[in-house]
């Protein structure tokens, strides 16, 4: 149920800014990673997600992100991945920040997009740095090489590992400056990403989660719509664009 106080923020909000996890992606099937049956329930971060893991097993930690993403290569946002998109044209000024690294959000459409976490769909060599453009398919199960001979890794973001620097300042500066701010579908438990919307709040904004439980940041923020991103997102939409007819 969206409150009338949000009716009339939504109306008249102009700098809008949406932090989304692994609940936006779940209603597409792809896990979580803290739910019950979530990717860090059933594997170890610190095998598999992190660069000393990488160097000890090259081949173990590609598999790995090689069958996630055989998990993603053949599925399709969900509504509240295009409600999203949709919300880019319905505000003066609107950025979307993400830790997903499925890349939903631009298969959906979205534009104005900052990946704090990378983008799995990406490959870089793990000694020079440079991006690795070739097409790999999901079955390939040696590491591939560099030219300057390093191993070939996922552009994502490893445990212990900074963020990009420029996405990191950027959606900082998005969430000192926003006047409507939502984190959607995050447990908020991991940092730098998880103050956000806690700095957004500091800076005046009003901060509505979306999330069918409450999270370890909730009682900071404004307002829980509880529920699906799925189904709320696109009511969020709705209201949008009605009040805009
Ligand atoms: P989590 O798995 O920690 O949290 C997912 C959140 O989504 C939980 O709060 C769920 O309640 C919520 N959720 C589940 N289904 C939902 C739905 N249909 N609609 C809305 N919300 C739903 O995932 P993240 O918070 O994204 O980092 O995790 C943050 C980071 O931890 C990830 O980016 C990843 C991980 O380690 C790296 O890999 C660097």
């Amino acid at each position: 149920m969206i409150s009338e106080q949000l009716i009339d923020i939504l109306k008249n909000a102009k700098r809008v800014a949406v932090l989304t996890g692994a609940g936006v992606s779940a209603e597409s099937g792809v896990p979580t990673f803290r739910g019950t049956d979530g990717l860090w329930k059933r594997f170890s971060p610190e095998e598999l997600a992190s660069f000393d893991a990488f160097m000890r097993n090259p081949e173990l930690v590609w598999e790995w992100y090689q069958y996630r993403r055989s998990l993603i290569y053949d599925i399709k946002p969900n509504t509240g991945h295009y409600a999203l998109a949709e919300m880019e044209d319905l505000f003066d000024d609107f950025i979307l920040i993400t830790q997903n690294v499925d890349g939903l959000h631009q298969v959906a459409g979205s534009k104005k997009i900052i990946e704090l976490h990378g983008n799995i769909r990406r490959n870089k060599c793990s000694k020079c740095g440079e991006y690795y453009a070739e097409e790999i398919p999901v079955d390939k199960k040696e590491v591939p090489k560099c030219r300057c001979g390093g191993l070939i890794r996922p552009d994502v973001v490893w445990f212990g590992e900074m963020l990009p620097e420029d996405a990191i300042n950027k959606a900082f500066y998005a969430a000192r400056n926003s006047d409507l701010f939502f984190s959607v579908g995050t447990s908020g438990f991991v940092h730098p990403a998880a103050q956000l919307p806690i700095t957004a709040k500091e800076s005046k904004a009003y901060v509505v989660e979306i999330n069918p439980d409450k999270t370890a940041i909730t009682p900071y923020l404004d307002e829980l719509l509880k529920g699906p991103s799925g189904k709320i997102l696109p009511e969020i939409v709705k209201l949008l664009k009605l009040n805009n007819a």
